[in-house]
């Protein structure tokens, strides 16, 4: 196992109408700014209760952020909390609300353009950060229990990332119930987004981590037992409840520490939101089967303990076995609704150079465990997705 250190401040409270705990969380004194995405949190009746625990408190609100958060708007926030002196933030959605406030909680005290300064430049720019509350409404990206933040610019068709740890929540809320009302398109992103974190942390090369390994099967093959059942009982407690503790598990540090980690999935398929729109969730079960197949040979080993421990493969070839696993994979997939191939999204060969280009303008040319996967690589994974 590698070295590492594990650090995470966030303070997780689990369960059934723990939104009234916010009382208790945020500081009597502090002046709040209530962040959300378009209608469902209103809508579902999460809004009114965040409001109500959050009692005589100064509170203001602010909703529109996207699906993939827009900087524009998050900069909209900014400018409310500098005028109003607002000193606490929190965030009530998924991934994007949630990123959008971790990118806001940043740039409010940042001088200079925010979007240079925090996503281009790096996040070790950042001196300080606005403290932050989440009420976790989408189990998917983890973001509710780590320190990563993934923004939009739509006018150029970027989506960036940064990473710091001034933008650990404070706390989360994670009422299982919350995720009832989430449309099967929702859920089964969450699945796969989930699904690709552990992967991304375990599918590389053995260091003897057994915890880590044992674990990531573990949350695997939970998804893959309770994905299908979610997609028909949305509403049943058991099940919700176990996704959104593993979703959130699946990018806490827990199962990456120590490990060597490949976020090639990952971040080919910013290039293709960025450009194309596709969900989060639906560029990487494209981009996963197609790294996992062209980087079969470095990956070789944990291929073979991926097949035999969470799909449970009986087949002597070991080839024929990475085969299977990698099918089993996108089977998975595709049973959860969400499509494998950018033809199923209408995207042909044609826009494979100007995503291996855009690869190479935000420096991403040396992806994987490895750094092995440069633009050529990039460009025949995406042709393989084809
Ligand atoms: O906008 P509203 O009306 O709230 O609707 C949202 C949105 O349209 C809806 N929704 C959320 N909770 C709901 C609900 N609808 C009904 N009932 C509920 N309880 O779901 C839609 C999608 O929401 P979004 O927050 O965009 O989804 P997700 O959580 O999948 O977040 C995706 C974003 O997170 C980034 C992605 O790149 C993408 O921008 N990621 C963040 C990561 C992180 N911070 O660690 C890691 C991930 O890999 C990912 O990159
Ligand atoms: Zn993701």
């Amino acid at each position: 196992m590698n070295n590492f250190e594990f650090f995470n401040p966030t303070r997780i409270v689990f369960g059934e109408g723990q939104v009234k705990a916010i009382n208790n969380l945020v500081p009597e004194s502090a002046r709040v700014l209530i962040l959300y995405g378009g209608e469902s949190a209103r809508k579902h009746g999460t809004l009114d209760q965040v409001m109500t625990a959050l009692g005589q408190r100064h509170v203001e609100s602010f909703g529109g952020i996207e699906a993939n958060p827009g900087y524009s708007t998050l900069m909209r926030a900014v400018e409310l909390i500098r005028e109003q002196r607002l000193d606490y933030l929190l965030a009530v959605g998924g991934g994007s609300v949630i990123d959008g406030t971790k990118f806001i909680a940043a740039a409010v005290d940042c001088e200079g353009d925010p979007w240079e300064e925090i996503l281009v430049r790096g996040a070790e720019n950042i001196r300080t950060a606005l403290p932050f509350g989440t009420v976790l409404t989408l189990p998917a990206t983890g973001s509710e229990m780590n320190t990563n933040s993934v923004i939009t610019r739509y006018e150029t068709h970027e989506k960036l990332a940064f990473s710091s740890p001034l933008v650990f929540p404070e706390f989360s809320i994670l009422d299982p119930t919350k995720a009832y009302t989430l449309p099967a398109r929702q859920l089964a992103n969450g699945v796969v987004d989930a699904y690709t974190h552990i992967m991304e942390q375990y599918l590389t090369y053995p260091v003897g981590a057994r915890v880590q390994d044992r674990f990531a099967e573990g949350l695997m093959q939970t998804l893959i037992e309770i994905g299908p059942s979610l997609l028909a009982n949305p509403d049943n407690y058991e099940l919700q409840s176990n996704f959104m503790w593993t979703a959130t598990l699946a990018l806490n540090g827990l199962i990456g520490a120590g490990v060597p980690q490949d976020w090639a999935t990952h971040m080919i398929g910013h290039e293709i939101t960025a450009l194309h729109g596709l969900d989060h969730a639906q560029t990487l079960a494209i981009v996963l089967p197609s790294v996992m197949q062209e980087q079969r040979a470095v990956k070789h080993d944990k291929l073979l303990q991926y097949a035999d421990s969470v799909w449970h493969i009986e087949e002597a070839d070991e080839e024929r076995r990475i085969d299977l696993a990698i099918n089993k994979t996108r089977d998975f997939f595709e049973q959860m609704g969400v499509k494998t191939r950018l033809s199923d999204y209408q995207i042909d060969a044609e826009a494979i150079p100007l995503m291996v280009q855009q690869l190479g303008e935000h420096g991403l040319t040396q992806l994987g465990e490895h750094g092995d996967i440069d633009l050529d690589k990039s460009r025949k994974i995406l042709e393989a997705s084809l």
